[in-house]
């Protein structure tokens, strides 16, 4: 089993259907106000069940959605069939994309589960689909000190500030003996310290920066903004993350 088949499964992640939405709302809320405005064209890469995408999508013109994960796509073509914004792309779709048309690539919480050479090839796929005033924008970075008692301690505040604490007892309880933490100690987590993701997106041509806020409920973890050069500084989309 690897990654993608563990994804492609059920994952045992969200403890009930009420995390799974808070989940979404934050990651859609999160990613929304780095939409510069609404004829940006927005590429969320690795994207899940993207139950909130349509928040997004309402702030933009066009919303592309990709997953590794065949049902995870299948889910996504069910749930926004007909959405006039939301296009869900087939496993070879982003090889379609014209060079040089995407505002905004949003990676949250995906590169944990990437091999090294993924995603140095997804760092050169963004530099060609972005366009010159694009932002490509990586979140829920795991750093090397934080493990699986931090992630269940936010979890469990997460839990206590959205209403679904009883479920996120049950849930922890129920992981620590799933296929999740067995694959979790086989396949291992890629973590990266900050100098790490900035040399990393520098060496793809990138000039990066770490947000203040990392997109969704783990501040613990850390989000990154990166651009190409000659773009612009992206010091308003900072601005918009600390409001
Ligand atoms: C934790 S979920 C994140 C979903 C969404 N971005 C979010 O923040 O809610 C990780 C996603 O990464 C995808 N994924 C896992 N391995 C991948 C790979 N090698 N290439 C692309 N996507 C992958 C999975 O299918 C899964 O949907």
């Amino acid at each position: 089993m690897n990654w993608v088949d563990y994804w492609n499964g059920k994952p045992t992640i969200y403890v009930s259907a009420r995390h799974q939405q808070a989940h979404d709302a934050v990651v859609a809320a999160c990613i929304a106000p780095f939409v510069a405005d609404a004829s940006g064209c927005v590429l969320d890469f690795g994207c899940g069940d993207a139950t909130r995408a349509h928040l997004v999508a309402e702030r933009s013109a066009k919303l592309l959605l990709w997953d590794a994960a065949p049902s995870v796509r299948q889910r996504l073509s069910e749930r926004y069939a007909g959405h006039g914004k939301i296009t869900v792309l087939s496993p070879d779709g982003l090889a379609g994309i014209e060079a040089g048309s995407i505002d905004l690539i949003t990676v949250i919480s995906v590169i944990q589960y990437l091999q090294p050479s993924e995603l140095s090839e997804l760092l050169t796929n963004c530099q060609r689909m972005l366009s010159p005033r694009g932002a490509l924008i990586i979140g829920d970075v795991i750093p090397p000190d934080v493990g699986m008692v931090h992630d269940a301690w936010a979890l469990l505040s997460f839990a206590g500030r959205e209403g679904f604490l009883p479920a996120a007892v049950t849930g922890l309880i129920k992981t620590a003996f799933s296929d999740y933490r067995t694959i979790r100690s086989k396949l291992q987590l890629k973590t990266y310290s900050q100098s790490e993701i900035v040399q990393l997106l520098s060496s793809h041509g990138y000039a990066a920066r770490r947000l203040d806020r990392n997109l969704g409920h783990n501040q613990r973890r850390m989000a990154f903004e990166a651009r190409l050069p000659g773009a612009g500084s992206g010091g308003a989309v900072g601005d918009r993350l600390k409001r």
